[in-house]
């Protein structure tokens, strides 16, 4: 008789295909149910992005999150210390100044704020956060092809903005064209000298003006003698190059030493695109006789001149870590109209 039996330790070819059987369900069971799971999911994602698009219906519970949640007291709004500003229009920050300030409160304020944002760029920001968006009226003299208005005009809202350029410069009218297309204020560009535009203005004409023309010591006094009279009390007078060569950095002004920052270093980046005589690492031009003519202005007046940082590392801005990469742009002054 034959024998049926296999040798001992060898499974019987049913209980392997058993075995294998069993493993194929579980596994289809497996998957089957994790598909389930997974569109019962993104069922339950839909309706509760339905729910949240729909508009709510009477039967609808209406606070279900504080039935859920115990009540808690809403907390006391804080008590408000400063009076509501007028309505922003384009990118005014989120914080309300005094509406009518001193000059000084609103020197102090600009003063701390310009610390903390201490480049030019802030002058639109500032303009804002002082309640000034809608400056009424802004200038510039010497617009070169527009980089400066460009920006300002970007990020406040002046009715009026006067751009004195003797030169016509092509990027200059491309950003102009722009700037207009977009916006509704007014832009009003003088192909002429400062000295020749300046009886256009009436007095007290300006609530922001940028003063970037011709650098000489004796043109920026002029400007300065011209325009000061146009801006309106409490205005933002500016300008640009307050900056000197290691060795100008101390200028005399009444009598006293005063020191201006210092300019920097032509980078290569500044050779290849403006100044062909410039090589990469030589000191930049000095503006000293643009700062001592700002500074002898209002040292007269008996005005505080304040300028930029330009992001200067140093936290003192006369002094420079030497070791610190010089920013590209030189420092701005500025000052408030009294
Ligand atoms: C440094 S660029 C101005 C740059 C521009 N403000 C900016 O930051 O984008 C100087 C400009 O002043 C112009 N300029 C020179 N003398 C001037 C004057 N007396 N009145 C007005 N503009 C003058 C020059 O033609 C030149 O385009």
């Amino acid at each position: 008789m034959q024998d049926r039996r296999l040798p001992r330790g060898r499974p019987k070819p049913y209980s392997t295909m058993m075995v294998l059987l069993t493993t194929i369900f579980i596994t289809i069971a497996f998957i089957g149910l994790y598909e389930a799971q997974q569109w019962a999911w993104q069922q339950h994602l839909v309706s509760a992005d339905d729910n949240s698009n729909r508009q709510p219906s009477a039967s609808d519970d209406p606070q279900p999150r504080q039935r859920e949640l115990a009540p808690v007291a809403a907390a006391p709004e804080p008590p408000v210390s400063v009076h509501k500003t007028d309505e922003p229009t384009t990118s005014c920050l989120p914080v309300a100044v005094p509406k009518r300030m001193s000059l000084e409160e609103k020197e102090a304020i600009a003063d701390a704020f310009m610390s903390v944002v201490s480049t030019r760029e802030a002058f639109p920001l500032l303009l804002n956060y002082l309640g000034m968006y809608r400056i009424g009226t802004g200038g510039e003299i010497g617009v070169y092809n527009g980089e400066f208005s460009d920006r300002l005009l970007r990020l406040s809202s002046p009715k009026r903005y006067h751009m004195i350029e003797p030169k016509a410069k092509r990027f200059f009218e491309v950003r102009r064209e722009l700037l207009q297309g977009e916006r509704s204020f007014d832009i009003s560009w003088h192909r002429n000298y400062s000295q020749e535009a300046a009886s256009l203005f009436d007095d007290g004409y300006f609530d922001f003006l940028y003063v970037d023309g011709s650098h000489s010591h004796d043109d920026v006094l002029r400007d300065l003698h011209l325009y000061y009279p146009k801006m309106r009390k409490g205005a933002i007078l500016a300008g640009h190059d307050f900056c000197g060569k290691r060795s100008k950095q101390l200028v005399n002004v009444g009598g006293k030493k005063r020191k201006i920052p210092w300019c920097g270093e032509y980078d290569t980046l500044h050779q290849d695109l403006t100044r062909k005589h410039a090589t990469g690492g030589r000191q930049k031009r000095s503006m000293s006789g643009c700062a001592k003519a700002v500074l002898s202005f209002f040292h007269g007046l008996n005005i505080t001149v304040h300028f930029t940082r330009e992001d200067r590392p140093a936290l003192d801005p006369l002094s420079q870590d030497p070791h610190s990469p010089i920013p590209h742009l030189n420092p701005s002054w500025w000052c408030l109209v009294r």
